[in-house]
């Protein structure tokens, strides 16, 4: 890995053998992109692949021009990366190339943001590139870090009022990228409540199209991050670009077709309701994005996805620890619960071999509905009467780790804290205050609202032995404003609440380093790079239905590795969709993610708790792999009828592999069928052992890794038998019905 600044050609290569980016300085000064993605040798120049002896726009006919950082008003009419009004009102700023420096390692960002790292000077390497508009003295820097073992670039952008005037940022992205051609297609995630995530794939046309968000957080509705794949593109073979938004508030993600046939793919804040002025001396920085390429198909882009954000954006104790299995009371109880129920479902889940009991929402305040308390984060002593910390110690001391909901940016209405805080809301001074779930938001933008808040919540947390936080957000922001704000910089407002959302982060995670938080807004409304940096897993969706979650757990792996996305088997009928799927089938798929429960285990009987008790200890026997492995897509639910699904996860030696299949429903007289996989050693024997149920697995048959990959594992069609099922003449459960799934363990022979 290395940067490559070629003074003659005034070239920079940022190269590591899996891709290269060539940016230079154009004869007039601005910083042009030559190329990125596929890596290319060292010790060239590049020069060619850009626009000839650009000198700016004058005059200017036919041919495409590639910029780093563009801007409005100077000839190129694309959407731009950078926005600023100059003190006169006009917004027509010129970045010069000035300076750069290489820095071996990765500085962190300024302030609050959360962003990507290096543990050391060799894993990485960062270009910071200085441009100056010389009329406003606005200074800006382009910082570009490309990693060692990875084909992702980090990029965000700094600017400082170096001025005698005020300035205002009206558009600042964290990153524009200019691909020379539109043979693409674009996939965004997007969907609703508990139908999070969704891939929607469709062709680039001239113009614009993408996706963002104006509610407050990235929402469920539209994910930030994006992929741009070639039109053959596979999940094995072919190109694809992914860019993710290390940010959880307002954003905007979009690809734009030119009229040269060029694609310019921008991602970054949202620049509607957005304006931060810059006084002279002031300084501001965008949040940063990945981007990463890959030149094998759409698996292995999420492979290195996965890789940047599960092991250098999360941080802390838990980054690369196991994550327990953990059971959650919510879908069991609702509100109706109370120490003696809490026990009996702590002592049931321990039973079932349950590592983690986390109790949600309705401990606090008066909370027996969701039209009250939040804000009083007070234990309910109808509920409660021995109190949190009597509770926790009761749990724990049966064997278990204990964790807690809270949802601290919010407040009831009918709250001790709004009584007396009215003005801590968000909301327009004598305007209608909307509410969402009956609550409201709180103002984080003002620094005295995270400072009662972290004192509250950090009694909680000091007062009782917490191991786990679950920090839920169940509503998007409306009438945004905040009071403590001047007119001129309410512009500057959600940006500030996202900051103070962090900041609450920062204050709970340093002042209690061993808590595992599990960020949560209404299932997966802020399941972004940003929150991953905070808390290192998320709920993935409210949708617990095992086959909708294999769409919602699909989706969401394009960029998300396993071990962030929360994954729970909850009662049947399913309570978002009325669905009953089999105990075993529901816990298949929810091992791909962060296992779990969601159920009273009091209410099993006694055939499903020994059910479960094998589930657990079949994932907990595989956690590593499961948790940290490489995670290939092989069959989507979005592709043909949706009826059957494959994906699999391998380590990084490919010594070991789970592979998963799920048919939701059956189909009369199916054929045999072969199921290739990926990422083990072609040379290598294994030991493949299927498992249809928990209960006991097929016998185990040897298999060459060339085969398994050339030609597929079998997915045999079912054995006759009578019907409601049988044993085969092997001993082995038949699979017929529908919800069948089969789990592949595959294990390298010596
Ligand atoms: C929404 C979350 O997604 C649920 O899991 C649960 O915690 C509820 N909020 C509690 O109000």
């Amino acid at each position: 890995m290395s940067i490559d600044w070629d003074p003659a050609a005034r070239e920079w290569h940022l190269r590591n053998g899996l891709t290269s980016w060539v940016l230079a300085v154009l004869p007039n000064g601005w910083l042009g992109q030559l190329h990125a993605g596929a890596p290319l040798a060292a010790g060239t120049a590049y020069g060619h692949l850009g626009p000839r002896d650009f000198r700016g726009f004058d005059n200017r006919v036919g041919e495409p021009v590639g910029l780093a950082l563009p801007v409005p008003g100077l000839g190129d009419f694309r959407v731009p990366g950078l926005v600023v009004e100059a003190a006169d009102g006009s917004q027509v700023v010129e970045p010069r190339y000035a300076a750069h420096r290489i820095l071996a390692g990765k500085p962190p960002l300024p302030g609050l943001l959360p962003a990507s790292y290096a543990e050391d000077g060799a894993e990485a390497d960062t270009l910071e590139v200085d441009l100056r508009d010389e009329p406003t003295g606005l200074l800006l820097t382009l910082s570009l870090t490309i990693f060692r073992d990875l084909p992702v670039v980090a990029r965000s952008l700094r600017m400082a009022n170096l001025g005698p005037a005020r300035l205002v940022v009206r558009t600042a992205m964290s990153a524009t990228l200019d691909l020379p051609d539109d043979d693409w297609r674009l996939v965004t995630f997007s969907g609703a409540w508990a139908r999070e995530r969704m891939p929607v794939d469709r062709p680039i046309v001239p113009g614009r199209q993408g996706v963002g968000s104006l509610r407050g957080g990235s929402g469920n509705e539209h994910n930030p991050s994006l992929v741009l794949r070639r039109p053959w593109t596979t999940e094995s073979a072919g190109e694809c670009w992914g860019a993710v938004l290390a940010w959880s508030g307002n954003f905007l993600a979009e690809a734009e077709v030119g009229h040269f046939g060029t694609t310019r793919l921008r991602i970054g804040l949202h620049p509607e309701q957005f304006a931060w002025p810059l006084e002279p001396g002031a300084s501001f920085a965008t949040p940063e994005a990945l981007l990463a390429w890959s030149g094998g198909g759409l698996s292995a882009l999420s492979a290195s996805l996965h890789e940047i954000l599960r092991r250098r954006m999360a941080r802390g104790a838990w980054r690369d620890a196991d994550r327990p299995v953990l059971l959650n009371n919510w879908e069991g109880t609702y509100f109706d619960f109370d120490h003696e129920r809490i026990v009996a479902m702590a002592r049931a889940a321990r039973a079932m071999g349950v590592e983690l009991f986390v109790l949600d929402d309705g401990w606090f305040g008066a909370r027996d509905s969701d039209d009250r308390s939040l804000g009083d984060w007070v234990a309910d002593p109808r509920k409660l009467p021995h109190g949190l910390g009597a509770l926790a110690r009761e749990v724990r001391s049966l064997g278990l780790l204990f964790g807690l909901w809270i949802e601290p940016e919010m407040v009831s209405a009918d709250s001790d804290l709004f009584r007396a805080h009215p003005d801590w809301t968000i909301g327009v001074p004598g305007r209608h205050r909307t509410e969402s779930r009956q609550q409201l938001v709180l103002d984080f933008a003002n620094p005295a609202v995270v400072d009662h808040i972290a004192g509250a919540i950090g009694e909680v947390l000091a007062g009782a032995p917490i191991d786990y936080v679950k920090w839920d957000w169940n509503r998007f922001i409306t009438e945004p404003f905040s009071p403590t704000l001047p007119p001129d910089r309410q512009g500057e407002f959600s940006c500030r609440y996202t900051l103070g959302v962090y900041d609450l982060y920062r204050r709970l995670t340093e002042r209690f380093p061993h808590i595992l938080f599990e960020s949560c807004a209404s299932g997966g409304a802020r399941f972004d790079a940003g929150m991953l940096a905070w808390a290192p897993q998320a709920w993935t969706s409210d949708d617990t239905d095992a086959v909708e979650r294999l769409r919602i757990q699909w989706g969401s792996s394009f960029a998300y590795p396993l071990s962030s996305m929360g994954a729970h088997v909850s009662a049947v009928p399913n309570h978002q969709t009325g669905r009953t799927a089999p105990l075993d089938f529901r816990a298949a798929v929810a091992m791909f993610g962060v296992f779990g429960y969601e159920l009273d285990p009091t209410a099993l009987s006694a055939d499903e708790l020994a059910a479960v008790r094998r589930q657990v200890a079949f994932y907990a026997e595989r956690r590593q792999v499961l948790q940290r492995g490489r995670f290939t897509r092989l069959r989507s639910p979005f592709e043909g009828d949706g009826n059957e699904t494959a994906w699999m996860v391998a380590s990084a030696d490919g010594s070991r592999a789970i592979v998963a299949h799920y048919r939701v429903l059956q189909r009369p007289w199916p054929h045999r069928d072969r199921l290739p996989v990926r990422g083990l050693d072609p040379r290598a024997r294994y030991a493949v052992t299927c498992w249809t149920s928990f209960e006991a697995p097929m016998p185990t048959v040897e298999r060459g890794g060339d085969e398994l990959m050339a030609v597929g594992l079998g997915i045999e069609p079912p054995d006759p038998m009578p019907a409601g099922g049988g044993t085969g003449a092997d001993g082995h459960r038949l699979v017929r019905g529908d919800f069948s799934f089969r789990l592949f363990d595959l294990r390298r022979l010596p």
